[in-house]
């Protein structure tokens, strides 16, 4: 449908979309920008020198993106503007008399201590001691200057800051430090040239009272460079670890892609006021701090790893988005996609490849199937939006990863490379698209990779089902394989996709059987809705192993007997696909469970896994997360008349079920055997036990709880990491242990200065099961530590508890869907971005039982009629829609 367009009435709530279909090269084009900023916490100007350069083939106005700047002066090729001869309104200037090689100038006034929507420059921290730093990304330039603000506008920056020595006596912008210096009156200035153009989303400045540390780094191609990690003085201590995590990544993306930094400086900011995780701008990399500090007593096992998978991916950025950025918004997943994929490559390279191929598709299962599978369904490359911001999610980073995972396989290890190299090198310099990507992947290795265009931009999650027959005399094992993909709001009718479905085949006793050329693994590719593939030479009927180390971002569907699966999960050589066997046992137990049937599922799942929990031979981080069943939410995602409540208590009674066929005495000895070892150490070893120490004591928690509480209790105390303090408090609070008061306030005490240590203590509260929870919502958001400025607390609360926490936000009574709505109403005059992305916790509301359904309705459409900034009433509108 074709919304007709109407420029004389503007109403934040019917924006018109854009359309991928309407992309046109720009009319007008910046070569080279000089910008100079006086900056001022409650005011700052900005002066801009635009060189302008027009396609001789339009013949368009010149137009530029502004919001929200007071223009203080305009000239065009040195001469001041008459009113008349320019036009700023709804967002757009418009002058006139421009010429192709024209100079425009214009000087604005900003507000960054107003600016509470994190977006263009702004404060972090208070008026007193923070500092000023700037998010462009997706389009936050326009809230700073006039300008194309589109990526395909490359232009090469030059960039003066000057302020106060005092207050801001660091001045930081992207590029080569091209001189600095004093100025009459106590203010200072420094000047930043970039030698690379660039689109102005990765433009950045930070200037105030930050600390450093630094490292010296030649590259592989003998280049000296700075690197400089920023912090506030308090948290400079805490940044260690980011910086040995950079050395590493650099390192890396040398030796897997040949890829060398390309500037004398890099420069990476902490700050607790961030709309995203982490921002990639050139030369200057931002961070929420909770992606970049990290120290023993406050950094979570997870969360180090995390700070090292955030700190490649902006930096592998560099090539993957910056030295190839986007044609425009549509192709955000050509850099993402890719970025999280070689991101993900860098964490299995420095940790272990199968548990990082395990989280990964957890995350995958837990964020985009669902994302995938309800009114917010868009494909890869969306065909539409109205706001770009609401395009940064799951199916775009992590189905876009999956996509680019699938196409490595398809190419090999050497093939891959070949196709990056060509890649790069044909499109450094330029805003590309996915076209372009496919096209060089595809040349560099003689091949036609265009098939897998239709995963760009078809939503939904395919279903992938899988038949086996034997046949004795022939001995012969036919596979056939059917795909379908359900309809997803605007795609009706789905086409087949090429699915690589990575295999083998295990003989009755556990043995892998020789395919192909005696190859024990094989992949096909399923490239229409059906087809039968034949293995020869097969004597007994085999045990297939299907997808691989997840070799498509599918649901496979294959009707395995129990014992099958149990023969997959102890002898399976493929890490993810043991891991997978478990998964597929636990949701057949949870459907008994659910259904009061039979128990073969659920007996095979506890006699397998109590059978490994034994041995002692299993490597404990992949036994834990063999322990480990779906979550709610994925089990929840299975269901239509969802009933989270019921959900929650099955799900404790499955785990329930495993840890009494494991059994007291097994799991208290391998609990004290963990714990004879609790040091603080980092290595992989030890982050192994801990995470099994932690599986284990929640498995008892469900069978012996006062006595799992008094060792929770004991654990929080002694607790010698944060890893184990915070999963001993989890126990106690979702236990409601009588010692789990003490222990929160024990915490809060000790942690009361610091914003990560503090936004844990919310989140874990925030994660209490059932009808007890919204009580303690509404305490917490009364706290005076809480406050609906700060996108981290607001995460840590009403993220934890209304996306992550079902049985705790999905009550009966609607209370939950009440408190939320009224929140993100506040929340999006603050901060539309961090509101809308909140907004999509009532995903999956069509499905719940009627009378959670109506509630949520409600509660979703009394948003509705608010007036409601473009982001949010774009998720409502669509969470409406479908
Ligand atoms: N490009 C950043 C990344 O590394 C994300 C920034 C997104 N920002 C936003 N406001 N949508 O993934
Ligand atoms: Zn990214």
């Amino acid at each position: 449908m074709r919304l007709p367009l109407d420029h004389t009435v503007r109403d934040d709530q019917t924006p018109s979309p854009i359309r991928l279909a309407d992309y046109r090269p720009p009319a007008w084009r910046v070569d080279h920008i000089e910008l100079e900023f006086d900056l001022g916490i409650d005011a700052s100007e900005v002066r801009s020198r635009l060189q302008l350069a027009r396609d001789p083939a339009q013949d368009a106005p010149l137009r530029l993106d502004g919001e929200g700047l007071e223009l203080l002066a305009i000239a065009l090729d040195g001469r001041p503007l008459d009113e008349g001869t320019y036009r700023y309104r709804d967002n757009v200037l418009e002058v006139d008399g421009a010429r192709d090689g024209s100079v425009l100038e214009t000087r604005v006034r900003v507000r960054p201590a107003a600016n509470t929507a994190l977006e263009g420059l702004y404060l972090s921290g208070s008026r007193e001691r923070g500092f000023l730093l700037t998010q462009c990304e997706a389009e936050g330039f326009r809230h700073i200057t006039f300008f194309p603000d589109r990526p395909d506008v490359l232009a090469k920056y030059t960039v003066t800051l000057r302020a106060d020595r005092a207050r801001f006596p660091v001045l930081l912008a992207g590029g080569n430090p091209d001189g600095a210096g004093e100025l009459p009156d106590g203010r200072h200035w420094a000047r930043f040239v970039d030698p690379y153009p660039k689109p102005c989303y990765l433009f950045a400045l930070v200037a105030g009272r930050l600390e450093r540390i630094e490292r010296d780094y030649r590259t592989a191609d003998g280049r000296d460079v700075r690197l400089v990690i920023w912090a506030e003085a308090d948290v400079i201590d805490c940044c260690g670890y980011a910086m040995d995590a950079l050395e590493r990544a650099m390192r890396w993306d040398e030796q897997a892609y040949g890829r060398n930094y390309d500037l004398s400086v890099f420069h990476v900011v902490a700050t607790h006021d961030f709309n995203m995780g982490a921002m990639e701008n050139k030369g200057l990399n931002i961070f929420n701090a909770k992606y970049l500090l990290a120290d023993p007593d406050t950094t979570t096992d997870d969360e180090y790893r995390a700070v090292e998978a955030v700190i490649g991916h902006e930096y592998f950025h560099n090539w993957s988005g910056n030295r190839v950025t986007c044609r425009d918004w549509f192709q955000l997943s050509l850099k993402e996609g890719l970025t999280v994929f070689r991101e993900q490559q860098f964490s299995a390279d420095m940790n272990s490849a199968p548990l990082k191929r395990i989280d990964d598709v957890a995350l995958l299962r837990r964020a985009q199937f669902p994302e995938d599978a309800g009114p917010l369904a868009h494909p890869v490359r969306p065909a539409q939006y109205s706001e770009i911001n609401n395009f940064y999610t799951a199916t775009v980073y992590e189905k876009g990863s999956e996509l680019v995972r699938m196409l490595a396989g398809r190419l090999g290890r050497e093939g891959f490379r070949r196709g990056m190299d060509l890649y790069f090198a044909r499109n450094d310099g330029r805003a590309a698209t996915i076209e372009d990507f496919l096209t060089a992947l595809g040349e560099a290795n003689g091949l036609d990779l265009s098939p897998y265009l239709a995963w760009y931009g078809q939503a939904g999650t395919p279903r992938l089902v899988a038949e086996g027959r034997h046949d004795p005399v022939r001995r012969e094992y036919a596979l056939t394989l059917r795909q379908h993909t359900p309809p997803t709001p605007g795609q009706p009718d789905k086409r087949p996709l090429p699915i690589p479905v990575k295999l083998a085949l295990f003989d009755p006793d556990g043995r892998m059987l020789p395919l192909q050329d005696g190859a024990t693994e094989q992949v096909v590719v399923l490239d229409r809705a059906e087809h039968t593939f034949v293995f020869p030479g097969i004597e007994r009927a085999p045990v297939p192993s299907l997808l691989r180390g997840f070799s498509a971002p599918v649901i496979l569907e294959c009707a395995y007997a129990p014992a099958e699966l149990a023969l997959l999960l102890t002898h399976d050589t493929d890490g993810f696909n043991r891991w997978e066997a478990a998964q597929q046992l636990a949701w057949r137990a949870y459907a008994e469970l659910r259904d009061e049937r039979d128990r073969a599922a659920l007996t095979v799942w506890c006699e397998t896994l109590a059978g490994l929990f034994e041995t002692m031979k299993l490597d404990a981080a992949l036994l834990a997360d063999l322990l480990t069943p779906p979550g709610e939410v994925e089990l929840a995602e299975r269901e239509t008349d969802v009933d989270p409540a019921r959900i929650h208590a099955l799900h404790q009674a499955l785990q329930r079920e495993l840890a009494t066929r494991i059994g007291n005495a097994a799991l208290h000895a391998r609990y004290h055997d963990l714990a004879s070892d609790a040091a603080a150490a980092l290595d992989a070893a030890s982050q192994a036990r801990r995470r099994l120490r932690r599986r284990v004591l929640e498995l008892l928690a469900l069978v012996d709880t006062a006595a799992a509480q008094a060792l929770a209790a004991a654990q929080f105390d002694q607790a010698a990491t944060m890893t184990d303090r915070l999963a001993a408090l989890a126990v106690l609070v979702r236990s409601a242990a009588p010692q789990a008061d003490a222990a929160l306030a024990h915490y809060r005490k000790r942690y009361d200065g610091n914003a990560l240590a503090l936004d844990k203590w919310f989140a874990v509260q925030a994660q209490l099961p059932g009808e007890a929870a919204l009580a303690r919502v509404r305490a917490l958001e009364a706290d005076p530590r809480f406050t609906l400025k700060n996108p981290n607390r607001v995460q840590a609360l009403f993220g934890t508890w209304a996306r992550g926490n079902p049985s705790g936000f999905h009550r009966a009574d609607g209370e939950g869907y009440r408190l939320l709505a009224a929140r993100l109403a506040e929340l999006d005059a603050l901060n539309p971005q961090v509101a809308a992305r909140l907004a999509t916790a009532f995903n999956g509301w069509q499905r719940l039982e009627p009378v959670r359904r109506g509630q949520a309705r409600a509660a979703v459409a009394g948003l509705a009629d608010r007036r409601l900034s473009r982001n949010l009433a774009e998720i409502v509108g669509n969470m409406l829609k479908a």
